[in-house]
């Protein structure tokens, strides 16, 4: 039996629990919201196209964190959204408090769960939860890099007209403006990107995948569920299926790529406890000084998040 919680039945939170009962994986899942009927809703709706698309996971919504009871993954986003004009960081008056109380709530009912955490400012909500819980590092991370990395690719994959299943690349650091995709690390089956895209064109890329969350929030009004839902989904499944994939993720470092105390987006490899070991790369000097860049920006949004307390 293996079970899934997902808290936040919003946009990104429905999409993941849509994603999953979709692969079939599962036996349940529990869709929890302050907001209990639409979570009800939500689930009633996703079990009801069970028989169209043929899988058999129970989707339950509710707003009794007692029915999370037993999870083997917990995916948090609950929240609020970033509007037209705002930073993911300005989130954190009312996203620090919200994640605190989710995360407090759902380790009355669970002993061991593996913990993803997809609410911003995502770095520091994910270190909220890491304290709130009390869990061992490995099983609490933070869902951005998978997303960032994909922005990236899909770009990428659009640029050179090709499958986006082609392209293979890994991005670090925080998610927000700072992060830092790495050129020398992206391949096309295994072609390295600068053997097949002008430089101006990798650099334009580069660009619009930094600013890509707010490309879509000027567009809809409101940020992105169907990539990050995607993404997380992709992370439960590495876990519940052992698979020792490698994705970035936002995980605690202490002393890793010279950071110590801070969640940063980071190369891991995923398995059935969470993050089995953080991948450290050989980063050059100009890829090293851009990562330091980013953890500082998300130093500076722990300050806030400190001086909350
Ligand atoms: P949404 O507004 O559609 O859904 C958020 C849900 O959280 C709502 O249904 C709301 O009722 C619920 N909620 C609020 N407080 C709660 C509480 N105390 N307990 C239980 N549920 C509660 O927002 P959306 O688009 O799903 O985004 C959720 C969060 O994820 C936001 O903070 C957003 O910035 C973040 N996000 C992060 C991404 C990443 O890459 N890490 C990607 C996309 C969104
Ligand atoms: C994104 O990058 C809002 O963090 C979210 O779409």
């Amino acid at each position: 039996m293996s079970k899934v919680s997902i808290i936040g039945a919003g946009n990104v939170g429905a999409t993941v629990a849509n994603v999953l009962a979709m692969e079939d994986l599962v036996n349940e899942v529990v869709l929890v919201d302050i907001k209990g009927d639409m979570a009800r809703g939500k689930a009633l709706d996703m079990w009801e196209q069970a028989p169209i698309v043929y899988c058999s996971t129970k989707v339950t919504g509710t707003e009794d964190y007692s029915m999370t009871k037993g999870s083997d993954v917990i995916v948090i986003t609950a929240g609020v959204p970033r509007k037209p004009g705002m930073s993911r960081d300005d989130l954190i008056s009312i996203n620090a408090g919200i994640v605190k109380s989710v995360t407090a709530e759902v380790m009355k009912y669970n002993e061991n769960p593996i913990l993803i955490i997809v609410s911003n400012p995502l770095d520091v909500m994910t270190y909220a939860a890491h304290e709130a819980s009390g869990l061992p590092k490995n099983r609490v991370m933070g869902m951005a890099g998978i997303l960032d990395t994909a922005r990236y690719r899909a770009f990428i994959a659009e640029a050179i007209q090709v499958s986006p299943k082609d392209i293979q690349a890994v991005l670090m650091g925080g998610h927000g403006d700072t992060m830092v995709p790495l050129p020398r690390y992206t391949t096309v089956s295994g072609i390295p990107v600068r053997d097949l895209i002008d430089e101006d064109v990798l650099q334009a890329i580069i660009e619009r995948t930094k600013k890509g969350g707010g490309e879509l929030v000027k567009l809809m009004g409101t940020s992105a569920w169907y990539a990050p839902g995607a993404a997380a989904s992709q992370m439960v499944t590495a876990i519940l299926r052992d698979e020792h994939r490698i994705f970035p993720c936002c995980a605690l470092l202490e002393g890793e790529y010279g950071q110590d105390g801070i969640y940063l987006g980071v190369p891991v490899k995923l398995g059935k406890e969470g993050i089995l070991e953080i991948i450290t790369l050989k980063l050059d000097e100009k890829e090293s000084a851009l990562l330091k860049e980013s953890a500082e920006h998300v130093r500076a949004v722990m300050k806030v998040y400190d001086g909350m307390k």
